[in-house]
Order: structure tokens, then sequence, then C-alpha cells
């Protein structure tokens, strides 16, 4: 009986009683990642037939995608359906593209066989994937923002390596009421201060656009 009522005194302060929390305030409070969860959100987006984000790339890579050197390895970061990996293949680009979803990488895998390109995909939580060092001449990254990876982003571009990254601006979330998480998005003029150890050799952040996107191109030192 004593330990019973012992018991009962305890189970507040050791947490016992406590309600499972919601996803987002989970990652909130312990700072891990629920990627099956992720995964889901994302399975779930891509399980239509259609291409949410569409064939064709973004406007910003096909202007600029000259800025990488021809021919060269390319890794997509969060390639989703493929539409800018397919894209860089058909000029030429050895590409790789990583996504958590294996249903978007399956449907770039289809892209890609529309367009009669190849590509290498790989289904991957990129939080916890490793390439070597120094691995591709250039990284693409559109429109998955988190800042964690940059360190990484560095380490596997070569010297000399180019970087495209483009994602939505706070202001976007404010305008168009999105509801994903504030991190999703950058502020203004953001990507100068993530790059600043770059060569900016481009960058876009229109304001006159029904949408707002913030878009650069950056160096990496030779060193
Ligand atoms: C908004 S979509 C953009 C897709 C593509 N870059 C484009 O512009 O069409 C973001 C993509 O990032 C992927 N993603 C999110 N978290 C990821 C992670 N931890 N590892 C790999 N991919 C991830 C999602 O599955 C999704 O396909």
């Amino acid at each position: 009986m004593r330990i019973f009522l012992i018991l009962i005194f305890l189970t507040p302060v050791l947490g016992l009683s406590r309600k499972p929390v919601p996803a987002s305030q989970y990652e909130q409070l312990t700072g891990k990642k629920l990627s099956k969860d992720k995964k889901a959100k994302w399975d779930k987006l891509y399980s239509n037939s259609k291409f949410v984000y569409g064939k064709a790339p973004s406007k910003f890579l096909s202007q600029s995608y000259q800025f990488i050197p021809f021919g060269s390895s390319v890794l997509d970061l969060g390639m989703g359906e493929g539409r800018n990996a397919v894209f860089l293949a058909q000029k030429g680009y050895q590409i790789t593209g990583v996504d958590l979803s294996n249903i978007a990488v399956k449907k770039a895998q289809l892209l890609a066989k529309e367009f009669g390109v190849k590509i290498k995909t790989i289904v991957a939580n990129l939080q916890d994937y490793e390439f070597a060092e120094n691995s591709f001449d250039s990284i693409i990254c559109f429109y998955w923002v988190d800042r964690k990876m940059l360190e990484r982003i560095h380490k596997w571009l070569k010297p000399g390596g180019v970087i495209i990254y483009e994602g939505f601006t706070l202001k976007q979330r404010s305008q168009q009421k999105d509801q994903d998480p504030v991190s999703y998005f950058l502020e203004e003029a953001e990507l100068l201060t993530l790059f600043k150890d770059y060569k900016i050799l481009k960058f876009e952040e229109a304001d006159h656009l029904d949408e707002f996107r913030s878009s650069i191109i950056a160096k990496k030192g030779k060193k």
C-alpha cells in the first residue's frame, strides 16, 4: 500500500502521466526530427499522378544553369519529382538527386525516362546521409530550407564549385497565409549571409512578382 501511494505521488514528478505532444512541439522540445512523419507528409503530397511542382525547371535555374561548368557533376538536394534534375541532365550534366520521398524519386525517374535522360537518384533523409568531402562540382537546392545542412553542403562541394539555392521568403509566408513553419522560409537577404564566405555570382529577390523568393548563385573559394 505504501509503495502504491509513493508511486501515485511520484507519477507527475517523473513525467509518467504526460500526454503525447504534437509532432511540431516534440521537435521543438527535443531538437529531434520526426523524419517518418515528414516522409509521410511528402509521400502523401506526391501520391498523385500529377507533378505537384510541374515538369518545367525553376525559372532561375533555366536562366542561370550556365554558371555550372558544362558536363560537370551536380547534386540536387530535396530533388522532389525531378523537374530541375531532369532539366540539367538534358543540358548534359551528371546528376545525383536525393529526396526523402521514394514516391517523389520514382516520379523523377519516370520524368527522366520521358525526356530520354539518365539521373542517379537516392532515397534518403539528408539530415543523416553523408557524401565524401569534395564530391560535387555543383550543388543545387530549391525550396528546401534547412540551415543545418549548410556546413555539409560546403564540405560536399569541391573548391571552386558553385551552389544554386532558391527558397521562399517570409513575405511569401505572410502574403500567402502559408501554414508551414517559419524556419522553412528565408529572411530578406539572408542568403547573402548564409553564403558570406562565398563569391556571390548572382542574387535575386524580386519584390514586384506575386511570389516572394530569394535566389542565389555562389562560388566556393579555391582553398
Ligand atoms: C518543396 S519540395 C521541393 C522539391 C524540388 N526541389 C523542387 O523545387 O521541385 C521539398 C522537397 O524536400 C524533400 N525533403 C524534405 N526534407 C528532406 C530531408 N530531410 N532529406 C531529403 N529530402 C527532404 C521533400 O521530400 C520534398 O520533395
